[in-house]
């Protein structure tokens, strides 16, 4: 007759990371249990695990404080890399403000289209929560008018691709910014330049937070509105 037992047992780290292992112990005290008893503990253990680590998961997955985006990429002296085109144009498409030259006086701040994306994962959990994950990132691609006639009538048509601006939410990285969003301008003419530092607060920043809602101007994205209003529902 032996007395070594088999617990289950787990270590925590700081970043939050969960590690199960089985250990025995030799010498430990003994409790006796009927095979059945011992088996309905055993089940109930495992059952508790596997709860534990699946919420553990699904906790991970949503972003929660993961602090940054791995959307985006930067220099090791903190400018952002240019985002690949085939990439951000498969992402949500949510909306085409359009500033036109011809009524800003012939120069806009913000030339003619704005088409913007959003990455795809904090789009979800947008639509889940109807709040802003840390790593959510806004593109902003800025597209000539071309034509302004068309067999449908007159107006403004997309024309060359003329500019890239970014916005990233990041807790870390932007800790001490408003919101702790992150401004990017790669811009307004090709060929973009291919990283780009940060933009001062004054500059970007500071017209987000006061005009917008949450830094982001979801007045003028139905796309992002509906998400929002459908969100717990
Ligand atoms: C005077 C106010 C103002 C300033 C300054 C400003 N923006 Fe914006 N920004 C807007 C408005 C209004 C929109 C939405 C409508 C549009 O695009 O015309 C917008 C939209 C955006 C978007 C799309 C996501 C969103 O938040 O709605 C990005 C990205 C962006 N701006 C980046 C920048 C960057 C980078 C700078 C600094 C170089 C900047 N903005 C400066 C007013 C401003």
């Amino acid at each position: 007759m032996t007395d070594d037992c088999l617990v289950i047992c787990y270590k925590q780290f700081a970043d939050g990371l969960l590690v199960f292992y089985l250990q025995t112990i030799k010498g430990g005290r003994m409790y006796s249990m009927s095979k059945r008893k011992s088996t309905v503990v055993i089940a109930a253990l495992l059952g508790g695990l596997l709860w534990y680590s699946g919420s553990v998961g699904v906790i991970a997955q949503a972003g929660e404080g993961n602090g940054g985006s791995k959307t985006v990429e930067y220099t090791p002296e903190g400018k952002m890399k240019r985002l690949s085109p085939a990439a951000y144009r498969k992402w949500v498409y949510v909306g085409t403000p359009v500033t036109p030259n011809d009524m800003n006086d012939g120069k806009a701040n913000f030339p003619e289209f704005h088409n913007v994306y959003m990455d795809p994962e904090s789009f979800a959990y947008l639509e889940k929560t109807g709040k802003y994950r840390d790593g959510t990132v806004l593109v902003k691609e800025l597209v000539s008018v071309g034509q302004k006639e068309a067999s449908s009538g007159a107006g403004y048509f997309q024309g060359e691709f003329i500019g890239l601006e970014v916005s990233v939410l990041d807790t870390k990285r932007f800790s001490k910014d408003p919101g702790h969003w992150g401004y990017f301008s790669f811009g307004h003419s090709y060929p973009l330049k291919d990283v780009s530092l940060p933009n001062k607060v004054d500059e970007c920043n500071r017209c987000h937070e006061a005009n917008a809602t949450d830094f982001v101007f979801s007045k003028h994205y139905p796309v992002i509105r509906a998400a929002i209003a459908a969100a717990g529902k």
